[in-house]
């Protein structure tokens, strides 16, 4: 079991870390009377349903059921565990973490790892400029790439050979293993035997750098044109592939209002070579929804300038879909002349791809233009197919929008505004119909809150759940009931096992007289444990509780205990008494 932290430290933290300020980092949020709702940063969504409570410090999400505190936040938000994620927040606010008696070997690992990628970037940097890197300068300089980018980025060459970094990094005094496990080594096994050798040869090497300037991966490129062009680090203690962005560390200081994202981090070198200090690449895997979260942090407009290819196109069509879910800004660089932003830089200059930049058009522009590729716009069975087409498109944008493209629209093909305007009406009626069906459907699922689905997975009586649930919440607002109803009841009893577990917990504490606050429970409840606590507290926050609503619950949760032991024992009963027992159940109801 990891650091038991006291709970007057964990007090302290809670105190000192507003949990209004620290999440209002990961999401914008916006007051509505004493709470303030977001977008929940834990999963998609379009309308907020992610609560933040100032008054108890805590968080809950009606949406995806995730709730907790300030450290579960941070530890559901950058996936650390649990004493990463105290650290995490002590560095953000000045404490200092009590140093003896927890377990940090995990944090001490990925500390190690950090250094194994920063003296592994030296290395592959040195050899650069050493006789064995002459093959990856000159690769570098061929693409025209600078002696102050190559520095500024850390650029580097992997050797060609099978030990170069293994036999440098050994005489720092790092094992084979830990190379191994960061990814910056392979091993085969023959006969038996284990051997390790080095990840990238031959290859020039990118780092990856964090958000917070740490050397996190890398990336290797191919001198010439074979195969695999690219080798990437897969994912590793201190790296989360789906999570990769390059060049954030950077672009983070930028003094635009936006970002853009570009496919390749070679794109994007050159690019921040050119001037545009706001660029960012993906890493080798396509946009996920966690990057996007990830990114509406640092800016809310993103411009995408993938590829001109067929691959660059449908990744452009998945990554708007993806940032327009999260509520952020996206323009689209129509490149023309060149297959990658880097191309265009040289053979047209900065200039060009500012004024790109400045054309870049917004997500529904960027969906006409498209559209319009498809239709002879001379005749007219095409211009009215692209007509058809346009207005399904602009059916699902905002009013305003469907004004200003309605006029462009009548100008360009000569159509009466009016009757385009008629036309996208209808069809938002149609889509409006339809979004208020789904709407409805899901409310009702949501309606049945997760204990009750949890309920049902373990197939117990809601009648018990409910009466758990009430008690726990009762207990919570009011611990001076516990002494009426101890020892009536145990943790054995309770139908749900988180329930029992949260009992266990709230009744040590209180009769250690100790803090109550649900920071202090962070260490024991985790994941699923934590939201179910923070929803059963949010459920009866603002219920009336008295000494006999507990004993009512005792009652109805020994009820219901003694009937789920009898339908245990129903299976080996004998058909008499079996009988018997549902004659007393059908009394009994
Ligand atoms: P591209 O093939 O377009 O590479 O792949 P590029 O950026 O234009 O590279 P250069 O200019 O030829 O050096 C786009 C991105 O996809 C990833 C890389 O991140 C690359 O930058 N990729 C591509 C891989 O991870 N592996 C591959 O084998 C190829
Ligand atoms: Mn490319």
């Amino acid at each position: 079991m990891a650091q038991r932290f006291s709970d007057e430290f964990l007090a302290e933290l809670r105190m000192r870390c507003d949990i209004e300020q620290i999440i209002s980092s990961y999401t914008p949020l916006k007051r509505r009377g004493k709470n303030l709702v977001g977008l929940c940063p834990f999963h998609n969504e379009k309308t907020p349903s992610f609560t933040v409570y100032p008054e108890s410090q805590s968080f809950f999400c009606f949406g995806c059921g995730a709730g907790g505190e300030v450290i579960s936040f941070i530890r559901r938000a950058e996936n650390l565990d649990y004493t990463e994620a105290v650290r995490l927040l002590c560095d953000r606010c000045g404490m200092v973490m009590p140093s003896e008696g927890y377990d940090n070997s995990l944090a001490e690992k990925r500390k190690r790892m950090y250094e194994i990628n920063k003296e592994a970037a030296r290395f592959f940097h040195s050899c650069l400029f050493e006789e064995q890197g002459k093959a990856g300068l000159d690769y570098y300089k061929e693409r025209g790439l600078k002696k102050g980018t190559i520095i500024r980025f850390g650029l580097g060459y992997a050797p060609d050979g099978w030990r170069n970094l293994l036999t440098y990094m050994r005489g720092k005094g790092y094992s084979y293993e830990e190379l191994y496990e960061a990814n910056l080594a392979n091993k085969s096994e023959k006969n038996g035997k284990v051997s390790f050798y080095d990840s990238f040869r031959n290859r020039v090497m990118v780092p990856i750098i964090d958000v917070r300037g740490n050397v996190v991966a890398f990336g290797g490129r191919v001198l010439d044109d074979s195969k695999p062009k690219y080798i990437n680090s897969s994912d590793t203690l201190v790296y989360k592939k789906s999570l990769g962005v390059f060049g954030l560390n950077l672009a983070k200081s930028t003094k635009e209002k936006s970002l853009i994202l570009v496919e390749g981090y070679m794109d994007a070198i050159s690019l921040h070579q050119a001037g545009f200090d706001n660029v960012i690449a993906c890493l080798g895997t396509a946009l996920t929804s966690e990057m996007a979260h990830l990114l509406a942090r640092y800016t809310d407009e993103i411009i995408l300038s993938y590829d001109a290819d067929d691959a660059g196109q449908k990744a452009t069509d998945r990554a708007i879909g993806i940032f327009s879910s999260i509520g952020m800004k996206v323009r689209v660089i129509h490149l023309t002349g060149g297959k990658d932003p880097d191309e265009i830089l040289k053979k047209y200059g900065p200039e060009r791809y500012r004024s790109l930049i400045d054309g870049a058009a917004n997500d529904i522009e960027f969906e006409l233009i498209r559209l319009r590729k498809d239709f002879d716009l001379m005749t007219s069975d095409g211009k009215m197919k692209y007509l058809e087409r346009a207005a399904e498109v602009l059916a699902k944008t905002s009013v305003i929008a469907q004004d200003i493209y309605t006029s462009r629209l009548s100008e360009e093909l000569q159509v009466d505004k009016s009757r385009i305007a008629v036309r996208i009406d209808q069809l938002r009626r149609r889509t409006q119909r339809k979004e208020e069906g789904q709407k409805y459907k899901r409310i009702q699922q949501d309606a049945m809150s997760q204990n009750t689905k949890i309920a049902l997975k373990n197939s117990t009586n809601i009648r018990a759940v409910k009466a758990e649930e009430r008690l726990l919440g009762a207990l919570y607002r009011n611990p001076d009931f516990y002494r009426g109803i101890k020892g009536e009841i145990a943790a054995e009893d309770f139908s749900v096992g988180i329930h029992g577990r949260i009992f266990t917990l709230l009744a040590e504490r209180i009769e250690e007289h100790r803090s109550l606050e649900l920071t202090s429970f962070s260490q024991e409840l985790a994941g699923e444990e934590m939201d179910i606590f923070v929803q059963i507290i949010k459920k009866n926050e603002n219920l009336n509780h008295t000494f006999k609503v507990c004993s009512d619950c005792v009652q109805v949760m020994t009820e219901e205990r003694e009937k789920r032991q009898q339908n245990v024992s129903a299976a080996t009963l004998s058909d008499e008494d079996f009988l018997a027992l549902i004659n007393q159940q059908k009394k009994g109801i």
